[in-house]
């Protein structure tokens, strides 16, 4: 890659950023297909978000992904957030535009992208089954909702953030078909009868001994398993393996995410096999 008074910068800024894989499958993009643009970590204190924000003017980068812990902070510096942003409340791309800063959330979408190109499934009408309450959890169901599933069953370790996502639900997207199931309650097997997809978005799975949080006779009533932990096979990956049952993992929704911030900088599709392939290389 060679740097040239004309490239233009993109990056990401998170605290900590050093384990930050979008380096390496953005700046693949880039050489790929000979584009003039490099991505780089820039490691950002909490405290100075507001002045690393400014950079972006001030240097004219293209735009910059936020990533923990700045995905909610960020927003009171931008000059503007796309649909998603607004009601998410998150921001992890952003993009400058002659010295306007939009912020977007590419999150759900990169999911949403994953599963129906990678995954092949067809979210619309179905009934999902998600494991968590976070940030990720939010957009994906904000995707899904987007995308007219039939029903969403959540479960989360702390019933009061699954309570707070039901309600942000209903009240911004108008989605009514939400139930709640209670963390201890997640295994009844009559909740499992009908479920379609099984989706975990907690941490749950990162760690080598980490538990499966559902029974194997409950994924095997499932027709497709998606986990989001993307830094090795997790439990619940290698039972739905075990059980023929299709999968995916978080690199497939790591990989579109990003995609779509690079589309959205690049105004160029995004070469995901080039970018997947990088992503592989390096783990
Ligand atoms: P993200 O933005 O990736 O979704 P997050 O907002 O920190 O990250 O959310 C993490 C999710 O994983 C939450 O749903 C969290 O449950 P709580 O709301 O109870 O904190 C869930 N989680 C984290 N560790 C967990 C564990 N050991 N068991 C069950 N759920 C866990």
């Amino acid at each position: 890659m060679e740097i040239k008074g004309t490239t233009k910068v993109t990056g990401v800024f998170g605290y900590p950023v050093s384990h930050s894989l979008s380096p390496v499958f953005q700046n693949s993009a880039f050489k790929y297909l000979g584009l003039d643009y490099v991505y780089i970590p820039f490691e950002v204190k909490p405290q100075d978000l507001k002045e690393a924000v400014k950079a972006i003017k001030i240097f004219h980068w293209i735009g910059v992904n936020v990533t923990i812990p700045h995905k909610k902070q960020v927003i009171k510096y931008l000059d503007e957030l796309d649909e998603n942003s607004k009601i998410l409340k998150v921001v992890n791309t952003i993009h400058n535009t002659d010295g306007k800063l939009k912020g977007y959330t590419t999150d759900g979408e990169g999911f949403l992208r994953s599963l129906k190109e990678d995954g092949k499934f067809k979210p619309e009408g179905k009934n999902v089954f998600i494991l968590g309450a976070g940030g990720s959890s939010y957009a994906i169901c904000g995707a899904l909702i987007n995308e007219k599933v039939n029903s969403i069953f959540i479960t989360n370790r702390t019933l009061e953030n699954a309570k707070k996502l039901k309600k942000n639900l209903v009240e911004k997207l108008k989605f009514k078909n939400i139930e709640i199931i209670e963390f201890e309650k997640r295994n009844d097997k009559k909740i499992w009868q009908n479920i379609d997809l099984l989706i975990n978005t907690t941490s749950v799975g990162m760690k080598e001994n980490d538990p499966l949080l559902i029974e194997k006779e409950n994924i095997e009533m499932v027709k497709f398993v998606y986990d989001i932990v993307y830094n090795r096979k997790t439990e619940l990956l290698k039972t739905a393996e075990n059980l023929k049952i299709p999968y995916l993992d978080g690199i497939s929704m790591l990989v579109y995410q990003g995609a779509i911030s690079f589309e959205i900088w690049t105004g160029k599709k995004a070469p995901v096999d080039i970018m997947k392939k990088a992503l592989y290389e390096k783990i």
